[in-house]
């Protein structure tokens, strides 16, 4: 790739303050009351990426939020690489942990990050990572250097689910044909240690209701006499691990993929510090299943985690109650070959047999998706750490993560086409949280690296 550096420190402050723009606009999915800014968003992703060289861009409607489809092709005989990516971000809360406004944006210097991090929702997850293709793209097309066909599909409803864009690529599969899809929504180990994504846990979503009596009672009249909701909800999630943090639901682990000692080995090879992750989390000790480190627990093993618990009085000062009703939402992280219908079912009627007698229960399963491991023998694999090799100076490791991107199994099996992974993130980016930001040094090695994934995989595809 001719000139990418230059290009890149010619036209670095427009590339932040472009950014800073699409960053200003709060594209919640998940809070109908941003309807129009998340609209607004897919069409500030259009006219990007008609700048960017694309000959047609198209906003697909869909039930929800839209599309923002874009594509240029240079030769029917050569690869076409799909890039996927999501304009939609988490909600900013709890507001009040944020340093400086979620939607106002601002570099800052850090730790990890001495050449400054853009703080804002969205900077890293996605809407920073996915800029970084719009941006190649355009170094590509403006210095007649894209080697192949290429396909943008940025979608609004990535962290709500995806449901909308499962159905659009079902019904669009000559649209969307391609030889490898291409996304920039996971993270690496360190910029100094980068490392490439090769899977994904898939995730079973599900929210519980417990009901005792048919309505609140007082505590002293009635406590001891009849189930209490919440203490009952709380012994019930209690027993869904054992004594070694083992999920407790029968058939939990049947499909299960165990990996091989080499396999394991070779995974306890990439860097890692304890110490230091207590230290950033401020805990003096790790926690989790029996027999396995810290790196597998949080990537090859499956988990069930409450992620929110409510019920009673919560108020200012006492309030002696016995709740008629108790609530939470549970997720659970899959491994591949755990399917996300199947493990719902498996909680559903555990979940269900383990209530005793006094409380009924109710289950309902939110979203899922099935995880994902891509192959390091293929192409892509191959292609992308050809490029990190030029522009980090050093092979890449391949890690498996422990978050999702449910609609990556779904590619595969509707499009036919391997995912690459290459996430430019940190874990301390703080996606999801307050403070949630992303490198400058990564969004720029991003648009750095991106154009000679392009390049290798054509050569490569010949
Ligand atoms: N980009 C993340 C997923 C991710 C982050 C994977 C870092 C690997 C490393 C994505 O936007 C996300 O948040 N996914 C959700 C699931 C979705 C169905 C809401 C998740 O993992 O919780
Ligand atoms: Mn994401
Ligand atoms: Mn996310």
């Amino acid at each position: 790739m001719n000139h990418i550096k230059s290009y890149i420190s010619e036209h670095k402050n427009r590339f932040l303050n472009e950014l800073i723009e699409l960053l200003k606009i709060p594209s919640i999915s998940a809070d109908s009351a941003y309807k129009n800014d998340v609209l607004k968003t897919a069409d500030a992703i259009k006219i990007s990426l008609e700048k960017a060289g694309c000959n047609t861009v198209e906003i697909c409607k869909t039930e929800g939020y839209p599309i923002v489809y874009g594509e240029k092709t240079i030769d029917k005989n050569l690869p076409t690489v799909l890039v996927y990516g999501h304009y939609d971000v988490q909600p900013p809360d709890p507001i009040n942990l944020w340093n400086s406004p979620p939607f106002e944006p601002v570099i800052k210097k850090t730790d990890k990050h001495p050449d400054g991090a853009i703080f804002a929702r969205g900077a890293c997850d996605d809407k920073g990572q996915m800029y970084m293709h719009v941006k190649a793209m355009e170094f590509m097309t403006s210095t007649n250097q894209l080697p192949c066909n290429v396909k943008f599909m940025i979608e609004g409803e990535e962290e709500v689910g995806s449901a909308n864009l499962a159905t659009f690529v079902k019904n669009n599969q000559e649209k969307l044909k391609n030889d490898v899809i291409l996304i920039s929504d996971t993270g690496m180990i360190a910029n100094d240690v980068p490392s490439i994504t090769t899977g994904l846990r898939g995730l079973s979503y599900v929210e519980v209701e417990v009901t005792g009596p048919n309505r609140d009672l007082h505590s002293g009249l009635y406590g001891g006499a009849v189930a209490n909701p919440i203490n009952i909800l709380t012994k019930m999630i209690a027993s869904l691990h054992d004594e070694n943090n083992h999920i407790t639901i029968p058939g939990f682990y049947d499909q299960v993929e165990n990996l091989s000692t080499e396999e394991r080995a070779e995974m306890a090879k990439a860097p890692f510090s304890l110490e230091n992750y207590k230290k950033a989390l401020d805990i003096d000790a790790v926690y989790g299943e029996a027999g396995y480190t810290t790196n597998e627990r949080n990537s090859i093993r499956p988990t069930l985690d409450v992620n929110g618990i409510w019920g009673g009085y919560t108020g200012e000062g006492a309030k002696t109650v016995i709740a008629s009703k108790a609530y939470a939402k549970i997720s659970m992280r899959l491994v591949p070959h755990q399917d996300w219908v199947e493990i719902t079912e498996l909680f559903k009627t555990h979940f269900e047999n383990i209530a005793p007698k006094g409380v009924k229960i109710k289950v309902t399963p939110h979203h899922g998706g099935q995880g994902y491991v891509t192959p390091i023998t293929g192409i892509g694999y191959q292609a992308a750490s050809k490029a990190y090799q030029d522009t980090f100076g050093k092979t890449p490791i391949p890690q498996r993560s422990g978050g999702s991107i449910p609609i990556v199994a779904l590619f595969e099996q509707e499009l036919k086409s391997k995912t690459i992974l290459m996430g430019f993130g940190l874990d301390s980016d703080a996606i999801h949280s307050p403070n949630e930001h992303f490198g400058v040094w990564n969004y720029l090695k991003g648009i750095e690296t991106i154009p000679y994934f392009y390049k290798y995989f054509t050569e490569l595809s010949k």
